[in-house]
């Protein structure tokens, strides 16, 4: 009996350590299996501020969409960690220099920017090592510039005046970033002069007193970010915005309406599109006092009575912000367009009103005046077709004036649509 009861124990203990290795080895395997999962998630983890930029949700614009029978989609730019579709540029115009040796680390950049750029710029300059000054009109909304002083950057409020004129806010900007290379040019003199003295002493310093270089205000240089000119906008379109819209619709898309400031978003985005499906048709909706939509529709930038000098004093007579514009810049010159849209000021501001009603978006006065396009693109082509257009930031931004109801009366901007009639839609 002992026997047999050894030998039963035996068999249990060797049943026990089988099915332990059975279990462990199928544990062992469903990990394993899941291990592609964690890496996969891993993968998906973004690289710091930067990796936070781009890849916005493409969305449908629900009451948009049903009110034309087309497929209306926004992509969610006011999504990105600054809040603007003006993040991509930051990023690509930072790296562009910073790979071309324009821009050193703990440089300054310097911009002319009516808001969204400086605050993308101040927003992503740090997570370069880099400094960020701008130059801004002083009639933009105010909590713009808050916004930029409390990202650490420094903000020059100006009177906006033509831009031929030495002080308007770009060329500032622009004249920031010389005068940062200049001072960097004699720090570096010292430095050498400095560095000759310590050399005549055989390195001594004497009671190891810092070195007179400490006399430097440690200037690494300027660059002018020059979003107008500066390619690195275009690029960051034609690489990011228009292949994502590209893959987030399968590439079924019929059309895309944007309006431009500096052109950046409708030239990269309209490039790229075109390049991939030459069917696809792009709009530019244009704002009050902006000249583009002759430059489109007729090829001149003014109408007969604009050249006859009947022109806005201030062109950009318009509430949208950061939209509109007078000459053609280098980057809006890369855009393939089909045609053009012109949309108005009442038309933004009841736009803004009807999103955030039917659809809880609650967006900036370029984002509403975006979507009259894609609305006045659906009318043009007719349902059944799917257009693309993007919102560039939220209300948040423009509160004192946009958002205000104080300051839209004063210019008679009092919306009262209850539905679509503001643009024949009943
Ligand atoms: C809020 C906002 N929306 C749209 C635009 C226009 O985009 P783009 O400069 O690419 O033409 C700008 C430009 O500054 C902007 O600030």
């Amino acid at each position: 009996m002992a026997a047999v009861r050894t030998t039963d124990a035996l068999v249990a203990a060797v049943s026990v350590v089988v099915l332990s290795l059975f279990f462990n080895n199928l544990k062992s395997k469903s990990s394993s299996s899941k291990s592609p999962k964690l890496s996969e998630s891993k993968k998906k983890s973004r690289q710091g501020l930067v990796g936070a930029v781009g890849n916005t949700p493409l969305i449908r614009i629900n009451s948009l969409s049903d009110a034309t029978g087309c497929e209306i989609l926004g992509k969610c730019e006011f999504l990105n960690p600054g809040g603007s579709v003006k993040d991509r540029v930051a990023v690509k115009i930072i790296e562009e220099a910073l790979e071309s040796g324009k821009l050193t680390p703990g440089g300054v950049v310097t911009e002319g920017s009516a808001g969204s750029t400086a605050i993308s710029l101040a927003t992503v300059a740090p997570a370069y090592g880099c400094k960020c000054h701008v130059v801004i009109p002083d009639d933009v909304a105010i909590e713009k510039s808050q916004i930029i002083e409390a990202l650490g950057a420094t903000v020059e409020r100006v009177r906006p005046v033509s831009i031929t004129h030495r002080d308007h806010y770009v060329n500032i900007a622009r004249r920031r970033a010389s005068e940062a290379n200049e001072l960097a040019a004699k720090d570096k003199i010292s430095e050498q002069i400095d560095g000759k003295e310590a050399e005549q002493l055989n390195g001594y310093v004497p009671n190891g007193e810092k070195h007179s270089s400490s006399r430097s205000m440690n200037c690494k240089g300027g660059f002018f970010a020059d979003q107008f000119e500066n390619l690195a906008n275009f690029h960051a379109h034609y690489e990011g915005t228009g292949p994502e819209i590209w893959e987030q619709t399968r590439g079924n898309l019929d059309a895309f309406v944007a309006a431009a400031g500096t052109g950046g978003t409708v030239a990269g985005v309209s490039k790229f599109l075109q390049e991939k499906n030459p069917n696809i048709k792009c709009y530019l909706i244009d704002p009050p006092g902006s000249g583009l939509f002759n430059k489109v529709t007729r090829g001149v930038m003014y109408t007969k009575q604009e050249a006859e000098g009947r022109r806005l004093k201030n062109p950009f007579d318009t509430i949208t912000e950061g939209i509109g514009i007078n000459r053609i810049t280098q980057n809006f010159m890369q855009a393939k367009l089909d045609g053009a849209f012109r949309g108005t000021d009442m038309e933004a501001v009841e736009m803004s009103r009807f999103l955030l009603k039917n659809d809880g978006l609650f967006l900036g006065s370029s984002s509403a005046m975006n979507c009259v396009g894609a609305v006045r693109v659906a009318q043009a082509i007719g349902p059944g077709h799917t257009i693309v257009t993007i919102l560039c930031d939220s209300g948040m931004r423009h509160l004192s004036k946009f958002h205000s109801a104080d300051y839209l009366s004063q210019f008679g901007l009092t919306p009262k649509a209850t539905g679509l009639e503001f643009l024949g839609i009943n």
